[in-house]
């Protein structure tokens, strides 16, 4: 992946890293509001990249951004050195760009092995002619599945619960079948905004744990969004910091929590 390396402005990236993607310019103006004004972010494979910044500060249009939920007015959107500035969401999706939400709601009468599989079926029942087509192969596919639906569990440490009903997870756990279904749809790169939000400390540290996990093991990236950075900042390996549209700071995460323009950008407001 020779091609994918860059050296990084800000001189923290190691060499021989690589950019799964990465935005250029990115500008989207509300109205009168520049919620994104020259956006340049990079998320390198494999890491943990944590975005934070003050209410209105233009987190979640970027997300939105990367996703295909919002068009740029201009700049681009650069996924494994592809112009994806125009494609939309869903195609996004099927290359493994997820944004957890956008996973359907897990059925809570399912049990946590069921919702994963379901997860996988893009479109169940989509096509009569070729499920009748593949019925004999059936039992064998859904065997398959199974099997691989049950290690995804393993990966996000869910395996326990595999039985149990989706209803019964706490809100943690949620989140981490929330991954588990992303993960079984093909998604490398994973968009959670505020993960921690509503979640008690212990288990934000337990997601985090995993998230981190995911990453050093299974070489998936994320993109968190977050503001409950003093939980956090253990298990991230690069920080962005935006205001009023723009990247302010950017980095090694316990430099960037304590930039003063950071700072004064959260006493600002
Ligand atoms: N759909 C929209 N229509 C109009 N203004 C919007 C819309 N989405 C976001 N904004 C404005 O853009 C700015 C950035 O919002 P947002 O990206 O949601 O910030 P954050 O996620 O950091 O809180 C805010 O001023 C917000 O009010
Ligand atoms: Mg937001």
């Amino acid at each position: 992946m020779a091609q994918a390396t860059v050296a990084g402005s800000s001189g923290f990236r190691e060499s021989g890293s690589e950019v799964i993607l990465r935005t250029e310019n990115l500008v989207k103006r509300f109205g009168g509001i520049v919620a994104l004004d020259n956006v340049n972010i990079e998320i390198e494979r494999g890491k943990v990249t944590l975005l934070i910044g003050p209410n209105g500060s233009g987190k979640t249009t970027l997300a939105n951004v990367i996703t295909g939920f919002i068009e740029p007015d201009s700049g681009r959107v650069i996924y494994k050195n592809r112009d994806i500035t125009n494609l939309p969401a869903h195609e996004r999706a099927r290359i493994g760009i997820a944004r957890t939400f956008q996973i359907p709601k897990p059925f809570k009468n399912l049990t946590v092995l069921e919702n994963v599989m379901v997860a996988a079926e893009r479109n169940p029942g989509e096509n009569p002619y070729l499920s009748a087509l593949f019925k004999r192969r059936w039992v064998d596919f859904e065997e398959k599945l199974a099997a691989r639906a049950f290690e995804v569990l393993r990966w996000v440490g869910l395996e326990e619960k595999w039985d149990s009903k989706a209803s019964d997870l706490s809100g943690g756990q949620m989140k981490l079948l929330e991954i588990a279904r992303s993960i079984i749809r093909g998604a490398e790169l994973i968009i959670m905004d505020e993960p921690a939000a509503g979640v008690n400390p212990k288990l934000v540290h337990d997601i985090f744990e995993r998230i981190r996990m995911l990453s050093r093991e299974r070489g998936l990236t994320f993109l968190i969004i977050e503001h409950r950075i003093g939980l956090i900042s253990g298990y991230i390996d690069y920080a962005y910091a935006m205001n009023m549209g723009m990247v302010i700071s950017r980095g090694d995460p316990e430099r960037v929590f304590n930039d003063r323009v950071v700072l004064e950008s959260y006493l600002g407001g």
